[in-house]
């Protein structure tokens, strides 16, 4: 009788918990992180109603503390919700649970940024706008979906995108298939990104940049959906240029935010901006960027610039400065012709990408940032989602340090894998040929 008596009582516990944890809340758009700092991060997310949502959190599962969320009508049939926790600890891993009166959802981890330098990673990419154009019928949000769901599961800390995340950024539903649906679901649950807008979200008031929380909050003026920003992780300064006060905030932000970042002795600084510079395929680059932009990027010794708007991939380095164009999230531009053949551009575009016609190629960038180093890596996709692998590197070791216009002595020291995959053109080319450059020397 005692034996079944407590039996029962186990039996009752299991169907309370069962009644209190088996429904998740009713997501539209599951939770996602922006906005990561040291000391604090943004929780965001989509339900149909409004309703009076808290968080508890804590470094461990006791979720000790708790917040209530914010929510904004989308105008959409739904409702954004965020979450700003504050005064958080840096670099540690936070546990998480948002609830509605009975109902729970399963517990979600996040982890802030480190305060100090230390290794870490982050993933770029670009134009995730649209769906592949019936080059994979069977699903048409491939290969995206895949990218993003292969950055997430790499492990990289942040993620940073150069802009163009849905066709039209005014338009709910684009926004829903191409965005809340692909980048908020595959990468955002687990990894924090931030968006330099592009051009196919050009507008204050468009719907996905109701979606985000950007630093560029604390600029008088801007919000957390609009306008150029930076911020630092673990001791490397980020930029992030808005397409639409792109001209702005060059001639009067950038130059400020470049200036007072030295004085934090950034280990790297990298930007990312919608438009490239340099570019061979459909486009020549920007004139105005190169004029106004690639002045500060040399004088304040940006170390790369990251960019999109041309679908494919192409990379380059001049004046110490890598360049490099990460467009291939969706669709590619099959259509579209060479119109330039930069000499300092010698990847992708202009010269054949290993297997790849230009740089006609599904891909995303994995940067590697060491304590004195920094790798990048660029990772193939078929347009089934398949992946083939890496199929570019370069990074910080390739430098000209002494400004002698070759890579000489220690400039020349590199991981013996480096050039794994390096497509066999570029090794030919430009600043990435070891035996060119040694030939240079003697
Ligand atoms: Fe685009």
């Amino acid at each position: 009788m005692k034996i079944a008596f407590r039996f029962s009582i186990i039996y009752l516990c299991l169907f309370i918990s069962f009644i209190s944890y088996s429904h998740d809340l009713p997501w539209l758009t599951a939770p996602y992180l922006q906005n990561v700092k040291p000391n604090g991060i943004t929780i965001m997310w989509e339900i149909r109603e409004k309703k009076d949502i808290y968080i508890n959190y804590s470094t461990d599962q006791a979720l000790k503390k708790s917040k209530q969320a914010r929510s904004t009508n989308s105008k959409h049939d739904s409702h954004i919700y965020k979450i700003e926790l504050i005064n958080l600890k840096p670099g540690t891993t936070y546990y998480y649970r948002l609830s509605h009166e009975d109902m729970h959802s399963y517990i979600r981890t996040f982890r802030t940024a480190p305060l100090s330098p230390q290794p870490f990673s982050f993933g770029v990419w670009s134009d995730s706008q649209g769906h592949n154009r019936g080059v994979y019928n069977i699903d048409i949000h491939e290969p995206t979906k895949s990218m993003m769901k292969h950055m997430a599961d790499s492990g990289v800390d942040i993620a940073l995108t150069a802009g163009d995340l849905a066709e039209n950024g005014g338009n709910y539903q684009d926004v829903r298939n191409y965005f809340l649906d692909r980048i908020a679901k595959y990468l955002g649950q687990s990894v924090p990104f931030f968006p330099a807008w592009g051009n196919h979200e050009p507008n204050r008031q468009d719907i996905i940049r109701k979606f985000a929380d950007t630093p560029a909050k604390n600029r008088t003026g801007m919000d957390p959906g609009w306008g150029s920003y930076s911020f630092d992780y673990a001791g490397v300064h980020f930029i992030c240029i808005d397409f639409s006060t792109m001209k702005e905030d060059i001639k009067t932000w950038l130059e400020d935010d470049l200036k007072s970042s030295l004085s934090n002795n950034p280990r790297y600084t990298f930007l990312f901006i919608h438009i490239p510079p340099y570019c061979e395929l459909w486009i020549d680059g920007d004139k105005w960027l190169r004029s106004r932009l690639v002045p500060l990027l040399e004088q304040y010794g940006v170390d790369a610039v990251f960019s999109g708007h041309t679908h494919e991939y192409e990379r380059g380095y001049k004046e110490h400065v890598h360049y490099i164009i990460t467009g291939g999230g969706s669709w590619l531009d099959w259509e579209e012709p060479i119109v330039k053949d930069w000499e300092h551009m010698f990847v992708g575009g202009a010269k054949n990408l290993a297997e790849f016609r230009h740089g006609l190629i599904n891909e995303y960038v994995r940067v590697d940032v060491e304590m004195d180093e920094w790798i990048g890596s660029m990772h193939a996709f078929q347009p089934n989602g398949d992946y083939i692998g890496v199929r570019d590197r370069f990074g910080s070791m390739l430098k000209d340090a002494n400004g002698d216009g070759l890579l000489t002595g220690p400039e020349r020291i590199m991981p013996s894998n480096y050039l794994t995959g390096m497509p066999s053109d570029a090794r030919k080319i430009g600043v990435n040929d070891p035996t060119k450059k040694k030939k240079n020397a003697e």
